[in-house]
Formats: structure tokens, C-alpha cells, sequence
């Protein structure tokens, strides 16, 4: 008997395009981070990456944890590992209100939603907010990770500058008039107020209202992302935005305060918002993972997480100081960096003529990773610019990282001196291709 043939392969006949890969126009939009291309080789043991912002978990209690995971399955592994509510678990959600009360919170557990760590918050507030074509104001640079799903729902990014104290008030209004001229009123305003991802800087306590107040007279809504604000180095606590006005949709994370992988996340948003948030979360994920909501909550409830999140301080703050130290040893003249006063992010600017996306293989062949500046504005700015994380790699691996990234960059700089830019097509061969002397 012969074998049975399988079905012929299904094509769009107007455009030859196999069934499976006729994508919706938002997917255009969908790239991979520049560092996602180089992630197999800048991964490598022998290379040291300051690429990516991924938290220090060697200081967790592991045997503490996997006691509770164990106990968790034996006493109530029947709803652990059951479905649970859209919304997330009620206990989990009042422990959040404590947590956010640290920085000043006061919210009822009714106005959370657990999310898929705090990214899955962030798609899905513009998912429901934002048609193609919405303007979505953001940080430049701002989180990659915004930027994304900023993208996949079509919005357009406009950046508002930022300096040492954050956000500009008086960019942002310029902005927002120059927008308001076009008949655009931007759905919202993304902000990283704390320790930002990728700038490093810290919104200043008297802009805060300032900026507030400059979206609420444009009727701009606000979105508080703050995953770092309880990791700050010198003990200040500043006050959420959503501490200083209800309306603020609020993200915030158990990622770099207690353990990535479990991916648990919440926002906290005004009730209306919050039911359109829920139906959303529902399609996406039917329910938040019970276990992990579990297990954090018991995490929360029986260990002092407090003090946790000071030993976690404290480790960033020395690989923070390794990294300055380094920057100021090793880095050539006409570099410069901000220092951060918490979270995991160093943010560079490089010489003129330095071109830090063309520069990444070359570091990376020389043993060193880092994320390069573009990636981080949704209009191609952020050439002159790259963010080293400091949260990874151990002090010593960091000043040897630093260390290498310094004899790229001279070596960057050297053909900047002969060539101009380091970003110069490659050299075409033959007689009429410019040589070393070629002015
Ligand atoms: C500013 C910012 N927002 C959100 C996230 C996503 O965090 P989560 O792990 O909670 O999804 C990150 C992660 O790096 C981040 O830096």
C-alpha cells in the first residue's frame, strides 16, 4: 500500500506567500533586539556581558526556597497547581499593597492585577489603550522592552529628553504644545521614574509633580513603570508617582527584587481601567500562574524580604562602584557617564564619530558585551551611546569588561582619527577604494 501523501502546500495565490506566513501588518513592526542577534556569542563564558539586566540571584535564600516550594506542593499543591483568577490571588494582592507602600502607595488589593512579570502589564495596558497610529510619549532612551510592545500595537513614540534629574517638565510641555498644534493628544506618557532602564538617572522629587501636573492639563494618562525604585544605594526612598495622584497607571515587579523567573508582576490601576485590563489579561493568559503567585506570597509572608533587598543593594552597589572605578581608570578621554543611585545601568556616550551599534561585534570578538544606544529610541538617536549593566557579573568580571571595552573603544578611535566615523561603509576594492591616506 502506498504511504499517504501529505496535502499540498497551501499558498496566497496573489502573492505566492506561504499560508502560514501571510502576517498581520502590526508583526512589521516586531524586531529583535540588537543584543538578541549576538545573544549566542555574547553568552559565552569567556566573554564578559554587561549586556543584559539580569538580576543577581546568587544572594537568595535558595534552601529556605526550595523548603517552601516542597511544602507548597505537599499542603496545597490541589490550588497550586490548579487555574486560578484573572485577576490574581486576593492574599498575593494585599501583600502588594504593602509592598507599594514602601514608596509611599496607599491602594486597595481590589486595583491590582498580577500580571506575567511587569512586561505583560505593559503590552497589555497598550493593548488596551492604543490604536495604530496613537502617539505614546516615552524617556529617550527609554526600556527596549516598551518600546517593543509599543510597536507590535503600532503606536508612535515620541521622546521627551531627559537630563541628570529625569524627565524634562519643560521639554515634555513643549512637546506636548507642539503635538496639540497637530490635533494629537498622546495616549499616555511611559515613564521609568527610578534608577531608569537604561539611563541610570532618577526623576528629582520637585519635578515629580511637575510632570504630573503637565499631563493632567493636557489630559495625557501616565504610566509609572518602577521595577528598580526599592534598589536604591544611598537609602532614599522617593515617592511613586501614584503615591501623588490615583489616577497614574502604576507597574511594578517582583523581578529584581526577589526572583525573574517566576515572572510575577502587577499594575495597579484606577477601577475603570482595571476591568478592561482584566478581560485583557484573561485572553492572554486565562490566569496569572498560580504556583508562582504562591510561592511569592509565602516568600513575602515568611522571610524577611526587607532585609533581602538590602543584601541585594548592597551587592549592586559594590558592582556599581567597580564599574565607575573601572569607567574612570580605563576610558578613554571624551567618554562620559552618569552615576547611578541605584538599579542595575550605567548609560555611556562615546567620542564623536564613535558608532556604538557598529562597534558591538567588535567587542564582542574582543571578549566584551554591552547593549548599544539605538536600540533604546524608538527614531533611530543613540549611536553615541550604550548602557552597561552592572548587576550580573561579578566586581572583578566587571573591571575586566570595562577594561576590554576600553581598547575597543581606542582602537574605535583610532580609525575615527584616520577615517572620520567608525561607522564608514566597508572599503570598496579596487583603485578607485580610499586609502589610509585618502583625506
Ligand atoms: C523598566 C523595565 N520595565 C519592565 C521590565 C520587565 O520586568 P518583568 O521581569 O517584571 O517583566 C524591565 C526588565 O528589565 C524593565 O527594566
Amino acid at each position: 500500500m502506498s504511504e499517504p501523501r501529505p496535502p499540498a502546500v497551501q499558498h496566497d495565490h496573489k502573492t505566492d506567500v506561504p499560508a502560514a506566513e501571510r502576517f498581520a501588518a502590526r508583526t512589521a513592526g516586531m524586531t529583535a533586539s540588537e543584543i538578541r542577534a549576538l545573544f549566542a556569542v555574547a553568552s559565552r563564558p569567556e566573554v564578559v556581558s554587561l549586556a543584559g539586566g539580569m538580576p543577581n540571584l546568587a544572594a537568595l535564600p535558595l534552601d529556605a526556597l526550595s523548603a517552601e516550594v516542597a511544602d507548597l506542593v505537599a499542603r496545597e499543591g490541589q490550588t497550586a497547581l490548579q487555574y486560578g483568577s484573572a485577576q490574581g490571588i486576593p492574599l498575593l494582592r494585599e501583600q502588594i499593597c504593602e509592598v507599594m507602600a514602601e514608596e509611599g502607595i496607599r491602594a486597595d488589593p481590589d486595583d491590582v492585577v498580577v500580571t506575567v512579570g511587569s512586561q505583560m502589564a505593559l503590552d497589555l495596558v497598550t493593548r488596551i489603550m492604543c490604536d495604530p497610529g496613537d502617539v505614546v510619549l516615552a524617556e529617550g532612551p527609554s526600556y527596549v522592552g516598551a518600546l517593543g510592545s509599543f510597536a507590535a500595537y503600532q503606536a508612535r513614540v515620541v521622546h521627551v529628553a531627559m537630563d541628570e534629574h529625569g524627565l524634562i517638565p519643560d521639554v515634555l510641555r513643549h512637546t506636548l504644545r507642539t503635538l496639540a498644534a497637530e490635533d494629537i493628544v498622546p495616549k499616555f506618557l511611559y515613564t521609568i521614574p527610578n534608577f531608569h532602564n537604561p539611563a541610570g538617572v532618577t526623576l528629582s522629587v520637585e519635578r515629580r509633580a511637575e510632570v504630573l501636573e503637565i499631563c493632567a492639563s493636557h489630559g495625557v494618562a501616565v504610566v509609572e513603570d518602577n521595577p528598580y525604585g526599592l534598589l536604591g544605594f544611598s537609602g532614599v526612598r522617593y515617592p511613586a508617582l501614584r503615591s501623588m495622584d490615583r489616577d497614574v497607571i502604576y507597574l511594578g515587579s517582583f523581578s529584581k527584587t526577589f526572583a525573574s523567573g517566576l515572572r510575577v508582576g502587577w499594575a495597579l490601576v484606577p477601577p475603570a481601567v482595571r476591568d478592561r485590563l482584566v478581560l485583557a489579561a484573561e485572553s492572554a493568559t486565562l490566569c496569572p500562574p498560580s504556583f508562582n503567585q504562591m510561592l511569592v506570597s509565602r516568600y513575602l509572608a515568611g522571610h524577611d524580604w526587607r532585609a533581602q533587598i538590602k543584601t541585594f543593594t548592597e551587592a549592586y552597589r559594590e558592582r556599581r562602584d567597580a564599574m565607575l572605578a573601572a569607567l574612570e581608570t580605563y576610558l578613554p578621554e571624551g567618554c562620559s557617564w552618569n552615576v547611578p543611585d541605584g538599579g542595575f545601568y550605567v548609560w555611556l556616550t562615546v567620542p564623536e564619530g564613535v558608532d556604538t551599534k557598529a562597534m558591538l561585534p567588535r567587542a564582542v570578538t574582543a571578549r566584551v558585551a554591552y547593549a548599544s544606544g539605538t536600540g533604546f529610541y524608538a527614531d533611530g538617536l543613540g549611536s553615541r551611546q550604550l548602557r552597561l549593566s552592572y548587576c550580573y557579573p561579578p566586581p572583578e568580571r566587571i573591571t575586566e569588561g570595562v577594561r576590554r571595552l576600553a581598547r575597543v573603544l581606542e582602537a574605535e578611535l583610532d580609525v575615527v582619527r584616520t577615517f572620520g566615523s567608525s561607522a564608514r561603509p566597508a572599503l570598496r576594492p579596487g583603485p578607485q577604494a580610499p586609502s589610509p591616506h585618502t583625506p
